[in-house]
């Protein structure tokens, strides 16, 4: 009866899609999520797949709920985080028994009483990508909580979609975590997900149509939100690698290091220290930082297992130890033989050695 009366209002009855919810410590807000979901959908053929990455026992919860939940639930439990929670989106579209897919979080600040909406925006059929936006008329913002999450929500809305002007022009909201997709319109293996923003990363990497249905951004019901500054910074990094590709990034990394070498220089030859061990010192500890700034942020989706990590330090390790053993003698000479302060020797010997390694790539290597 449900079917029927959905069909008479021209609703997406029929296409079956699958609703996934990533989670992480979410126990007290599985049973009415499985309840309101199940509710709201009534007469679709749906699924809820929740992905977990839980160390709490939000598995046993969920498989406790679905024994009797009027739909069927099903869970995935990660043993390894791999990705945060874009990792597990991605998990949740592979594993997907529908290729209709929407994406909700499991804090019930997405109210499921939208799921409707967007399968029926989508069953229009103009857009490929149906999202909740809270920015929208009739959206509303009171969950974001403080004035500064606010703030730094419009901020990075702002300069994504600067970034992406073309792709991102009907998008007033392109990380909301509330969204429709196809899976058969997406690349899955081409996606990199990595923390919170993967309908960004969905809509730069693939040319989709994009509407939008308003949102009211509930409060959070149970537990703590995983927002953080960590995340903020895997965000930036991760803006940078989808607009410029890796190599900005190692690029940008590179340009910190070298102003961080300066700045130890600086502040050691100030204090004292002989300028050959000052330089030593800058050397090696911007090679160290360097290296694990890479690993976080622009080599975030390579293996991390001890011996291909071993192998990575390894080479970089040595690679720039003989650079530098072949720089700082250079930067010597040039404070012995023009009397120019060893600062400004050595900004000037990370420039030609930028060069040379430039150089050395493009003839050689
Ligand atoms: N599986 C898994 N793994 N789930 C996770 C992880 C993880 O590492 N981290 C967070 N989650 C789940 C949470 O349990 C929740 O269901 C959902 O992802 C969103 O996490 P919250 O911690 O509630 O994030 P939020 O409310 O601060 O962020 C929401 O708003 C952002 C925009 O302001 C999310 O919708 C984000 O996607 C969105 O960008
Ligand atoms: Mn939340």
């Amino acid at each position: 009866a449900a079917r029927g009366a959905c069909a008479e209002q021209g609703a997406d009855v029929g296409t079956p899609v699958t609703v996934i919810v990533p989670t992480f410590n979410e126990r007290e807000n599985v049973a009415e999520l499985v309840a309101r979901t199940a509710a709201a959908l009534a007469g679709w053929e749906a699924e809820i797949l929740f992905v977990d990455d839980s160390t709490d026992d939000t598995a046993a919860e969920v498989e406790r709920v679905a024994i009797d939940a009027p739909i069927p639930v099903r869970v995935i439990h990660r043993t390894e985080n791999t990705g945060g929670l874009g990792g597990a989106v991605v998990v949740g579209l592979e594993a997907a028994a529908a290729d209709v897919c929407i994406v909700m979080d499991g804090d019930l600040q997405h109210p499921p009483e939208l799921l409707p909406v967007l399968l029926e925006r989508h069953a229009a059929g103009d857009a490929d990508v149906v999202a909740a936006s809270r920015y929208i008329g009739g959206g509303d913002t009171s969950g974001l909580g403080t004035a500064v999450r606010f703030g730094v929500s419009r901020a990075a809305t702002w300069l994504t979609r600067a970034m992406f002007p073309i792709r991102l022009a009907r998008s007033t909201d392109p990380m909301t975590g509330f969204f429709l997709a196809d899976r058969r319109q997406l690349d899955l293996t081409a996606l990199q997900p990595q923390g919170f923003k993967i309908l960004l990363e969905i809509l730069a990497r693939n040319d989709l149509r994009i509407a939008e249905v308003p949102m009211e951004f509930a409060e959070r019901r149970h537990g703590t939100s995983k927002a953080s500054l960590r995340q903020g910074a895997t965000f930036i990094a991760h803006l940078a690698r989808l607009r410029f590709g890796k190599m900005s990034l190692f690029a940008l990394i590179g340009v910190i290091g070298a102003a961080a070498n300066l700045g130890i220089m600086w502040a050691l030859t100030a204090a004292g220290v002989p300028y050959v061990w000052a330089a030593i010192i800058g050397a090696e500890v911007t090679i160290i930082g360097n290296f694990l700034l890479q690993e976080r942020f622009v080599f975030a989706d390579m293996r991390t297992d001890a011996r291909a990590l071993g192998i990575r330090f390894a080479s970089s390790f040595a690679f720039n130890n003989v650079e530098a053993a072949l720089r700082i003698p250079v930067m010597a000479l040039m404070v012995e033989s023009w009397h120019i302060s060893s600062v400004l020797a050595t900004a000037l010997s990370l420039i030609v050695a930028f060069f040379a390694r430039f150089l050395f790539h493009s003839l050689v290597v």
